[in-house]
């Protein structure tokens, strides 16, 4: 089953469906389209009809809540968001030229997509549950698609922290660029929590659960997490690692791709770039010289604190190899690691480091 998607989206997976768009694709504009959005899932896709879906709210909360999709939709006031979202694994495949990383898909630079996002604030809902507002919660979201490579065997779930969860972006949504949620993005509702990991955006959500700790899911205690670089994934225990939450500055290039060919003269090299935490792109940085001189690319408007920002620039380019190298900077003079060596990790995530491509300059 192809989800609706292009014909040329690239296939990591078939079963669970696991599959990114080709980077030309991606570079359409600022919003990706329903058809070229990536997919990321862990399990078979649930067939969910809206008049079936009901979300449980419980936990530390005075007043627990089952609301129907009719009651989601109608009850709460609606807004929407514009929001990238980006799985932990993308880029990986630059992580496996470094060193193996058995068992993972070997994303390249396109688990990553922009869409806006239409639904309830996820503060306001947790407020009619009655939420007890203390310091150091968690609100935790189980999904019922079952995982067949978490141990054991489990339902898909994660957990946020109470303080990002009552933030005015994150979202239960049941629109996605005006359409209702398509099933394969988690449709009739999934959560959208901008800024952070993908695997935090639980899609299909049925139970939110107010806790003190974070989940116990395997997707929370034991994946997604980054571990020391000699540690072994297989023995690795619930809670070890850094648990991924907010995405670090980022960026990639869109044109011209790795290994193409380009005529001499003109050449307009394009990407996006995204700050951390809802911060702002500064700067975008382009070397043709390996990292020794930098030029600025051109920022294209904000659209939202939640979303990716696209560059470009214009560049005179003569018949040889040529290394496009590219850094973002963000408002605070932060900017990225210069090599996915120094990044490597057992389970490949987290990879910003600079963006590159090889070009092959070729003669009209
Ligand atoms: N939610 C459920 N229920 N099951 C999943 O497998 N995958 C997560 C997240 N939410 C997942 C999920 C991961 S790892 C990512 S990156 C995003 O969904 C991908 O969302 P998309 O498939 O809509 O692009």
């Amino acid at each position: 089953m192809s989800w609706g998607k292009r014909a040329d989206f690239v296939v990591r997976n078939e079963s669970p469906f696991n599959a990114e768009p080709p980077l030309e694709a991606l570079a359409g504009g600022a919003i990706t389209t329903l058809d070229t959005f990536y997919c990321r899932n862990h399990g078979d896709i649930p067939d969910i009809p809206p008049q079936q879906w009901q979300l449980t709210i419980g936990g530390m909360v005075d007043t627990p809540l089952t609301l129907t999709y009719e009651q989601l939709t109608n009850r709460f006031s609606a807004r929407s968001v514009v929001a990238t979202l980006v799985c932990a694994g993308n880029r990986r495949a630059e992580l496996l030229k470094v060193r193996p990383i058995p068992g993972k898909e070997p994303w390249a630079h396109s688990a990553v997509s922009t869409a806006e996002w239409y639904g309830a604030r996820l503060a306001d809902v947790l407020d009619a549950a009655g939420v007890h507002r203390k310091d150091g919660l968690h609100v935790a979201f189980n999904a019922p698609d079952v995982a067949p490579e978490a141990v054991p065997v489990q339902a898909y779930g994660s957990s946020i922290p109470l303080s990002k969860a009552v933030s005015e972006e994150v979202l239960l949504a049941w629109q996605m660029n005006s359409e209702p949620l398509p099933r394969i993005h988690g449709g009739p509702v999934r959560v959208i929590v901008p800024g952070y990991i993908g695997a935090r955006s639980v899609k299909w959500v049925h139970t939110i659960t107010v806790q003190s700790t974070p989940s116990e899911n395997y997707f929370q205690a034991l994946d997604y997490r980054i571990l020391p670089p000699e540690a072994d994934p297989a023995t690795a225990a619930p809670g070890e690692g850094i648990p991924l939450s907010v995405v670090p500055l980022n960026c990639d290039i869109f044109y011209p791709g790795d290994g193409e060919a380009v005529p001499a003269g003109p050449l307009t090299i394009r990407g996006w770039a995204m700050a951390a935490d809802g911060h702002d792109v500064a700067r975008v940085d382009v070397s043709l010289d390996g990292g020794r001189t930098w030029r600025q690319a051109d920022l294209a408007p904000v659209t939202s604190r939640w979303s990716w920002r696209l560059w470009s620039l214009t560049v005179d380019v003569l018949s040889a190899p040529m290394t496009v190298t590219v850094r973002a900077w963000d408002d605070t003079g932060v900017t990225q690691p210069e090599s996915p060596a120094s990044l490597w990790n057992p389970r490949g995530y987290g990879n910003n480091a600079w963006a590159h491509v090889d070009v092959n300059v070729t003669e009209h």
